[in-house]
């Protein structure tokens, strides 16, 4: 206690020495260094485990979620001074349970199930601890799967924020949803169903059962179908961007907007408005999300699971897998669900 009392001419802030651990506890993690490479550029490699810094919380991470065109993102590969920041972790989506609190933070307990979105500019989630800021997550309920949380906080969030923050859906609306069976896609189609708009989904051929299922009203076929006929739209969510972009905001009706998240807007509707956004952690928003999970309200589109130890094939595999790829980094099973269940911790090692 004498240590944190504030003394003239010092901040009350623990000394550095304070946080350093005596040994430096290790943890497997996928790292990237190589922006030309791609995902096959991928390592699974030996890290440091995270601290927690102020106002963070360490979180054991049980799934991971990742977007593979986080590579093509600058903050994967430099800090907020444009300094190279490789080796980085990427993955900015997790679910998994807290172990450790840093300075001042408030609101979630070691041991809580949490799941939300990290920064992008930090080391991500695709590792077995992560140190992200408390406010961006939000409670994980004990009947939702792990996994099923790691699938939530990109795609529904933007999402969220897509329809009623930037495009202020309103019931009876129109909205035309682009790539409808993809991961954001399937919860705007969901989400914008459920606010009492008309839905019109669209994809590839292949794509139409799973967009109807996701209860579009309306399926265009963006290879052999004519957008054009889809006539006017009160909201366009677009996660293709190029001509697409380019036709679909000719579909606007006056006063609607277009919304993109896949960059600056390339066309703006004659009478409305145009938006791009990348999403943000917000937890009302996430407890929203989850709660409509829950209840039935909204479907997931989980499409791949695997291990840490596979993600890097995961992510490299040249077959079109439909839905997101979520890398269970904590294995359950019969011992797995034992100490979830009891919040046991598996020993970690130490660096040599
Ligand atoms: N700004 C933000 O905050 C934000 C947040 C999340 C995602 N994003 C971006 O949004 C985009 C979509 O993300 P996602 O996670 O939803 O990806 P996703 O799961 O791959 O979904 C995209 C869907 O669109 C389809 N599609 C793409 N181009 C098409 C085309 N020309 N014709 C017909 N269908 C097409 C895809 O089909 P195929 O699989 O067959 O190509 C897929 O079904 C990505 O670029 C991602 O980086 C941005």
């Amino acid at each position: 206690m004498a240590d944190m009392l504030p003394i003239a001419g010092a901040s009350t802030l623990p000394s550095p020495k304070r946080q350093m651990t005596e040994e430096k506890m290790i943890m497997k993690a996928i790292v990237v260094t190589d922006q030309a490479a791609g995902t096959a550029g991928m390592k699974l490699v030996e890290r440091p485990e995270p601290q927690a810094a102020i106002n963070d919380v360490v979180v054991q991470v049980h799934a991971s979620g990742f977007v593979p065109t986080e590579l093509t993102w600058p903050s994967t590969w430099t800090d907020r001074l444009d300094r190279d920041r490789t080796p980085s972790i990427p993955g900015h989506e997790l679910a998994g349970v807290v172990t450790a609190l840093g300075y001042g933070t408030t609101g979630l307990s070691v041991g809580q199930r949490v799941f939300g979105l990290t920064d992008w500019y930090r080391d991500g989630t695709l590792a077995e601890y992560v140190a992200i800021e408390a406010r961006n997550l939000a409670p994980l309920p004990g009947d939702v799967d792990f996994t099923v949380g790691a699938s939530l906080p990109i795609s529904g969030l933007t999402a969220w924020q897509g329809l009623f923050e930037h495009g202020r859906l309103r019931a009876g609306q129109s909205v035309l949803v682009h790539g409808a069976a993809g991961a954001v896609g399937s919860m705007v189609t969901q989400l914008a169903r459920e606010a009492g708009a008309y839905v019109i989904g669209t994809g590839r051929a292949v794509d139409r059962q799973t967009v109807l299922d996701f209860d579009a009203k309306e399926f265009v076929d963006l290879d052999n179908d004519a957008l054009e006929d889809v006539g006017g739209v009160d909201l366009v969510f677009d996660v293709i961007g190029g001509d697409i972009q380019k036709r679909s905001a000719g579909l606007i009706r006056a006063g609607g907007t277009l919304v993109s998240i896949v960059g600056p807007t390339e066309a703006r509707p004659a009478d409305g408005l145009a938006v791009d956004f990348v999403v943000e952690s917000d937890r009302a928003q996430l407890g929203e999300i989850i709660q409509r999970v829950r209840d039935g309200r909204l479907r997931t589109n989980i499409g791949t699971v695997a291990p840490l130890d596979d993600a890097v094939a995961a992510f490299n595999s040249t077959e079109r897998r439909a839905g997101k790829t979520i890398i269970r980094v904590r294995p359950t099973g019969m011992i797995g669900a034992l100490k979830e269940k009891h919040g046991l911790q598996l020993p970690t090692r130490t660096l040599a």
